[in-house]
C-alpha cells in the first residue's frame, strides 16, 4: 500500500463514527521536552499526513534533522508553526488523527510566553492532559504549573510522559523517582487518574510501539492508553442547561430560542424556566436545521420552541425546572492570570460566562496559589501567570453552576475594557450567600424628586490630573460659583478624603483603584441625595474613571481633564511634593513613578498655564450649559 492508500483509509476512519468516540488531548511541555516530536509521530503513524507535508518532511530531515537518516518528527510540527506564525492570531491548533479504536483531537499550544493562556484555552476543552519531562530535567516548576491549570480546566485525567529516557539510559530508577516526586505534589489536586509512561518519543518507544530495551514498564503505550482510556462521566446525565445566544424570530408565527445545550438532555414536554427571573414553560420543539428532534444532548446546537411566549433575552440561561443553576452576582472563584499587567481587585473588568457579559471586579482577593507547593500565599495583586483564590462582584447576577458540577456553566474568562484582550480565566466555586441574602430596599422618594425639590439636575464633575495641576482650585471656584447660583453641591477632594474614608489607602495601584472605586460609590449617592458633586482625584487610571462614569447614568459624569504637563507642575509645587518625589523620599509619585493615564476624550479640557483659574472655571459651567444640566 502507498501512502496515499495508507492516508485515504486513516481519513475514512476518521469521518466514520462508532468506536470509542473522540478523546480531546493536549499537550504540556516546552519544545524541548519533545512535544512536537510527540504530536508528530502520533499523527505520522496514524498516517493522517498529506504527502506533501511527508515529502518535505523527509527532505527536512535529511537536511536539517538531527536524527540521521531517520524522519525528524518535530521539523514537521516546526513547519506547522511557521505555517500558524504567518496567521499570528491562531492561539492554538487542534490536529486530528484515527485509529481503528478512536478518535482523537490534539490542542497543540505555542511554546511562545504568552504559553499560559494559550494551554488553557486548548485545556478548556481537552479530556486529557499529557504532561511532558525530560527524563533529564525532572520535574520543573512549570510541569507544576501545567498540572494545575489542567486541573482548573477541568482535566480529570492526565499522562505523565517522562520523555527522552533514551538520554536516562532507559533507567527504571530515574523514571520512579520522577513519578515518586510528581506524585507527591499532584495527587492531592484530585485527578480520576494519573498514568506515567517511560518514553522515547524519538524513536516512538511506548508511544505506539513498545519499547523493547525498557521491558521493566509494563504499562500500555502512549496510544494504547489514550484509545482504551474511559472519559465518559457522562454529561446527559447532568441537568440541562443551554445559554441562550439569541431570540430566533423570522416572522410573527414563529419565535424561539436559540444556544448550544451545555449539559442535560432536552425534549418536547420537559419543563423548562428562565435562571433569575424563574419564569417557567414547556418545551414544545427541539428545532434543527435538519429537522425537529426528539432529544438534544450536550453539543447540540438547537433552537427551542416553547408552549408559551416568556421574556427572554441573549445571555439568559434555560434550565430544567427541576434542578435549576445558581443565580448570583457575587462568588468565589480561582482565577488564572494571564496578563502582563497585573490584576488589580476593585478595578471593574467584563466577565463572560456562556452567553453573558457583565462588568466585574475582584472584591477580594483571598490568597494566591504557590506553584511550587500547591500552599496558599496572602497577596494584593496576581502577576501573569499567577493563581488565586477571588471573591468576584458582578454589577448584574449572573446564572452559573459551580465548576466541578458542570464545566461550561462555571467557567468564565475576564476582559480588558480598553483592549478587549483575554486578560483572565476563572472557575467557579461557589456562591456567596451575602449577596443572595441582601436585596435592594426600594425607596418612597426617587433620585429624581429629590433633584427636582432642590430645582436642579444632578452631576458629577471629575476633576483628573497629576498632583499640583490646579484640580482642587479650580473645583473650588466651580462649586462657589454654583452655590451662588443657588445650586446644591458637594465636595469630595483627594486630600480631605485620605484623611477619613480613605485613611487606610497609600499609593499603591491597588490602593489608588480601591480609593477611586471608593469614591465613585460616594459620590453616586450624593447624586441619588439630587445633588452636583465636584470631586477632585489624580485618578491616574481610565479604567477607574470608566468605572465612575457607568456608575450614573448618562450624560451625569463630567470628566473635566485639568492639563497641566508635569514640568509646569513640578515648577509649582505647591505642597512641595515634587521635591520629595526627586529626593526619593516618596516612592509611587505619579508622573515619576507611577504612571498617569490621559483621558483620552473628556467632556471639557482645561489649560491653566493659559489662562486663569476663574476662567477655566467658567469654561466648566459653560459646558454643563451646553449639556442640559444647568438652566
Ligand atoms: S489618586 O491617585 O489615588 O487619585 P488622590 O487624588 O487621592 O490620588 O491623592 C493625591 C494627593 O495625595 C496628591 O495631591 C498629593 O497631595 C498626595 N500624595 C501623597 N503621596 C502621593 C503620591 N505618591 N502620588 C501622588 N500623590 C501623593
Amino acid at each position: 500500500m502507498t501512502y496515499q492508500d495508507l492516508r485515504a483509509e486513516a481519513i475514512s476512519r476518521l469521518t466514520q463514527s462508532g468506536g470509542r468516540g473522540v478523546l480531546r488531548f493536549l499537550t504540556c511541555g516546552s519544545v524541548d521536552d519533545g512535544k512536537s516530536t510527540l504530536i508528530g509521530r502520533l499523527l505520522y503513524d496514524s498516517k493522517l499526513l498529506f504527502e506533501d507535508q511527508l515529502n518535505v518532511l523527509e527532505r527536512d530531515s535529511k537536511k536539517h534533522g538531527t536524527t540521521g537518516e531517520d524522519i525528524d518528527f518535530a521539523l514537521l510540527l516546526d513547519g506547522l508553526e511557521a505555517e500558524r506564525e504567518q496567521g499570528i492570531t491562531i492561539d492554538v491548533a487542534y490536529r486530528f488523527f484515527a485509529t481503528e479504536k478512536r478518535k482523537f483531537v490534539v490542542a497543540d499550544t505555542p511554546g511562545h510566553e504568552q504559553y499560559t493562556r494559550n494551554m488553557a484555552t486548548g485545556a478548556s476543552t481537552a479530556d486529557v492532559a499529557v504532561i511532558l519531562i525530560d527524563a533529564r530535567k525532572g520535574v520543573l516548576v512549570q510541569t507544576l504549573r501545567h498540572t494545575y491549570i489542567a486541573r482548573m480546566m477541568g482535566i480529570r485525567h492526565v499522562v505523565l510522559a517522562v520523555n527522552k529516557m533514551d538520554l536516562a539510559n532507559r533507567s527504571s530508577s530515574r523514571f520512579h523517582e520522577i513519578v515518586a516526586e510528581y506524585l507527591k505534589s499532584a495527587e492531592e489536586l484530585g485527578f480520576e487518574s494519573i498514568t506515567p509512561i517511560p518514553m522515547s518519543a524519538r524513536y516512538g518507544d511506548n508511544v505506539t510501539q513498545r519499547a523493547e530495551d525498557m521491558d521493566w514498564y509494563k504499562g500500555p503505550t502512549l496510544l494504547e492508553h489514550l484509545e482504551e482510556l474511559d472519559i465518559s462521566g457522562d454529561l446527559d446525565d447532568e441537568a440541562f442547561r443551554m445559554p441562550v445566544q439569541w431570540v430566533n424570530r423570522p416572522n410573527l408565527n414563529f419565535r424561539g430560542y436559540s444556544g448550544l445545550v451545555v449539559s442535560g438532555t432536552v425534549r418536547p414536554g420537559d419543563a423548562i424556566v428562565v435562571a433569575g427571573s424563574g419564569t417557567a414553560a414547556n418545551v414544545e420543539r427541539v428545532v434543527t436545521a435538519d429537522g425537529d428532534l426528539d432529544v438534544a444532548r450536550a453539543g447540540d446546537s438547537v433552537t427551542l420552541v416553547l408552549n408559551h411566549e416568556i421574556d427572554i433575552s441573549r445571555g439568559d440561561v434555560i434550565a430544567s425546572a427541576e434542578q435549576r443553576p445558581e443565580v448570583s452576582d457575587q462568588f468565589a472563584a480561582e482565577v488564572l492570570w494571564m496578563n502582563e499587567e497585573e490584576l488589580l481587585p476593585g478595578r471593574s473588568y467584563l466577565l463572560k460566562i456562556g452567553s453573558a457579559t457583565t462588568p466585574a471586579t475582584v472584591s477580594a482577593l483571598k490568597h494566591k496559589v504557590d506553584i511550587n507547593t500547591y500552599e496558599k500565599q496572602p497577596s494584593t495583586k496576581l502577576e501573569m501567570n499567577e493563581i488565586g483564590m477571588c471573591n468576584i462582584a458582578c454589577t448584574r447576577p449572573v446564572a452559573f453552576d459551580p465548576y466541578h458540577q458542570i464545566r461550561d456553566m462555571g467557567a468564565f474568562i475576564l476582559v480588558d475594557r480598553f483592549t478587549n484582550q483575554t486578560v483572565g480565566a476563572g472557575m467557579i466555586r461557589f456562591g456567596l450567600r451575602r449577596a443572595s441574602n441582601i436585596h435592594q430596599h426600594a425607596m418612597d422618594v426617587t433620585k429624581e424628586q429629590r433633584a427636582q425639590t432642590k430645582g436642579q439636575k444632578p452631576a458629577i464633575l471629575w476633576f483628573t490630573g497629576l498632583s499640583g495641576a490646579g484640580k482642587s482650585t479650580v473645583a473650588n471656584i466651580v462649586e462657589r460659583k454654583l452655590t451662588e447660583a443657588g445650586l446644591h453641591t458637594y465636595s469630595l477632594d483627594g486630600d480631605n478624603v485620605r484623611h477619613g474614608l480613605n485613611r487606610d489607602l497609600g499609593f499603591t495601584d491597588v490602593d489608588r483603584v480601591e480609593n477611586i472605586r471608593r469614591i465613585g460609590e460616594v459620590a453616586k449617592l450624593f447624586v441619588d441625595a439630587g445633588l452636583i458633586v465636584t470631586c477632585s482625584f489624580i485618578s491616574p487610571f481610565r479604567s477607574e474613571r470608566q468605572m465612575v462614569r457607568e456608575l450614573v447614568d448618562e450624560g451625569e459624569f463630567i470628566e473635566v481633564f485639568v492639563d497641566t504637563p508635569l514640568e509646569v507642575c513640578i515648577e509649582r509645587d505647591p505642597k512641595g511634593l515634587y521635591k520629595k518625589a526627586q529626593a526619593g523620599e516618596i516612592k509611587n509619585f505619579t508622573g515619576f513613578d507611577s504612571p498617569y493615564e490621559a483621558p483620552e476624550d473628556p467632556e471639557v479640557r482645561v489649560d491653566t498655564t493659559s489662562i486663569p483659574a476663574e476662567e477655566a472655571a467658567d469654561q466648566v459651567i459653560a459646558t454643563l450649559k451646553k449639556r442640559g444640566l444647568l438652566g
